[in-house]
């Protein structure tokens, strides 16, 4: 099936709200393990963490049954994908398809041929990092030394191999311990030679955590996109801070990227809308767990299954009761599961909001 032609029935069929679905996921997440180096303060505390594998049977069963429709694998969920033993395999698979692949790293290790290999490969890596002033304090267990040199090294590898579709893009949540350092933080990404930067709020709603941003807060991302628009740096910011809208949360069509040959926007720009009420997730993407549970997204509350590897994917789960029943909602701000589980995501969108299904594609020439 040709993805564009599959994300653009997908994209109506979730317009259309339909509850069964002909098109396939245009998203797809696979947790490689839930492993970590670092023991960062807001993420999953590292005495409660189980650590798990995917078996690659199950990635070799996902490719076979997803690969060829979809625009985007994640190869990331919890964890710290570089700590799979199985993770070259998967970005070997996924570099033969021209969907996008994406990663998140901590960098926070020494593996120069892992580095080579993101750039041959062509990756879209995402390094995390809060900023010079918090990043050892926050995400506890990094090294700025070692983060830096592996940026270095990435630069150094596609000045020499100068592979388009290798990406790479600073992120970083904010939170009241960094927000006053965006405009440093944008300056630091410059200096290293990063072309996008993406800002990501603190995610509290499980915490309470009192590092949360305030709607007060807003002022600095607004700031921030004035001084990316300045340098021309690629931006892009949640769609409210602390209950408030921002303005403008990104900069995607202003200057064009060497990625933006193999990347259709439409797979970041139709999120959570906090307006609205709505969430597309359940339509555009599916998330493959470590364990082989299925859930909708990244915050992984609603389970919808749990994939084998001789299972077929679209007949078992993609369509199954669990699914049928998500996309029946007439509201996602109180998204539960048949046991009581609710989902928070739509509180606080952490991407940019909704702006594509009032933007569809008409035709496959789009990319
Ligand atoms: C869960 S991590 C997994 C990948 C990798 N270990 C890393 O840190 O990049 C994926 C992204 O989520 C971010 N993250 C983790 N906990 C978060 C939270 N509570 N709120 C917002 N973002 C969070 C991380 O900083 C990272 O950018
Ligand atoms: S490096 Fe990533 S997975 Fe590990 S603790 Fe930090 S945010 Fe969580």
């Amino acid at each position: 099936m040709n993805k564009i032609k599959n994300a653009i029935n997908n994209l109506n069929e979730c317009k259309a709200k339909k509850k069964e679905l002909k098109s396939h996921p245009i998203k797809i997440y696979i947790e490689p393990t839930t492993d970590c180096n670092l023991n960062c303060i807001y993420c999953i505390p590292k005495q409660y963490r189980k650590v798990e594998e995917m078996d690659l049977k199950v990635f070799h069963s996902i490719k076979e049954q997803l690969f060829d429709s979809c625009c985007e694998v994640n190869l990331f969920l919890r964890g710290e994908p570089t700590l799979s033993k199985n993770l070259t395999e998967m970005m070997n698979i996924c570099s033969e398809y021209s969907f996008i692949t994406k990663i998140f790293s901590n960098m926070s290790y020494e593996n120069d041929e892992l580095m080579k290999k993101f750039v041959e490969k062509g990756v879209w890596l995402n390094v995390s990092f809060d900023g010079i002033e918090v990043n050892e304090k926050v995400r506890r267990g990094s090294n700025i030394a070692l983060i830096t040199r592996n940026i270095q090294l990435l630069m150094k590898y596609q000045k020499h191999i100068q592979n388009n579709k290798f990406h790479i893009r600073l992120a970083v949540v904010v939170s009241k311990l960094n927000v006053k350092n965006l405009i440093n933080i944008i300056l630091w990404a410059e200096k290293m030679g990063f072309k996008e930067i993406m800002f990501g709020c603190l995610d509290a709603a499980h915490f309470g955590n009192k590092n949360a941003l305030t709607r007060s807060e807003a002022y600095y991302f607004q700031k921030a996109i004035e001084k990316c628009d300045e340098i021309e740096m690629r931006v892009s910011t949640p769609s409210h801070i602390g209950g408030k809208a921002l303005k403008k949360t990104h900069n995607w069509n202003d200057f064009i990227l060497p990625i933006d040959e193999f990347f259709p926007h439409f797979i970041e720009d139709c999120n959570p809308d906090v307006k609205k009420k709505f969430c597309p997730y359940p339509w555009l993407q599916t998330v493959f767990m470590a364990n082989g549970d299925v859930v909708s997204c990244c915050q992984r509350k609603i389970k919808l299954g749990n994939i084998k590897p001789d299972m077929n994917f679209i007949e078992s789960i993609w369509n199954n009761n669990n699914y049928i029943n998500l996309r029946s909602k007439k509201k996602f701000h109180k998204c539960t599961d048949s046991t009581g589980v609710q989902c928070g995501i739509i509180k606080y969108s952490i991407w940019g909001g909704e702006s594509r299904l009032n933007n569809i594609p008409i035709d496959t020439n789009i990319l």
